[in-house]
């Protein structure tokens, strides 16, 4: 097991419940009246997904991935062009939802939701198993470090403040419990 990697499996879990509440505010068609509280969820998601999320892992975790396994190249050519893609989807589907352009921004969400599902998944099942048993624990330590220098600039805390903000825009969206309660 390596800090470095449970880091981003952490992290991957706030990316995946808001998207999730926002593919489901998507498919509800809810998006209309509630806008305010879907123009949070999508600054928030700028600023996890894009902001704090992607650019650590290029700041932090990918360069050291390519220089221990280079068989990665490619994989993380790919994966900093998923980043783009992301950022872009994103950031048309923001526009949309400022200007009430609903056909749009429904389709660019549920874009985002397929490419981010499919992303998160080329990063955990391809590329975080052989990281996980094979990075040396020293570089690990030297990853973990920068992930710290990096959370810096986000302020105190952000860790709770961005769990606390996911629980509580998924509640104000679909209710509480809402997925506690599809599961059971
Ligand atoms: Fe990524
Ligand atoms: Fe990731």
């Amino acid at each position: 097991m390596r800090i470095s990697v449970t880091l981003l499996q952490y992290e991957h879990g706030i990316v995946r419940q808001s998207i999730d509440v926002l593919a489901e505010v998507v498919k509800g068609g809810r998006a209309l009246e509630k806008k305010a509280d879907v123009t949070e969820l999508m600054s928030f998601i700028l600023d996890y997904l894009d902001r704090f999320h992607h650019a650590k892992e290029e700041e932090c975790f990918f360069p050291q991935v390519v220089n221990y396994f280079p068989q990665f190249k490619e994989d993380v050519d790919g994966i900093y062009d998923d980043h783009v893609e992301a950022r872009e989807l994103l950031e048309t589907a923001i526009t949309a939802l400022d200007g009430e352009d609903w056909e749009v921004f429904k389709a660019r969400s549920m874009d985002l939701v397929r490419h981010m599902t499919a992303h998160v998944e080329k990063e955990e099942n391809h590329i975080f198993p052989t990281v996980d048993e094979d990075l040396p624990i020293e570089v690990d330590e030297a990853m973990n470090q920068c992930y710290q220098d990096f959370l810096r600039n986000f302020g105190e805390e952000y860790y709770q403040k961005t769990e606390m903000f996911a629980n509580d825009i998924q509640d104000r969206l679909l209710g509480p419990g809402f997925f506690d309660k599809s599961i059971y």
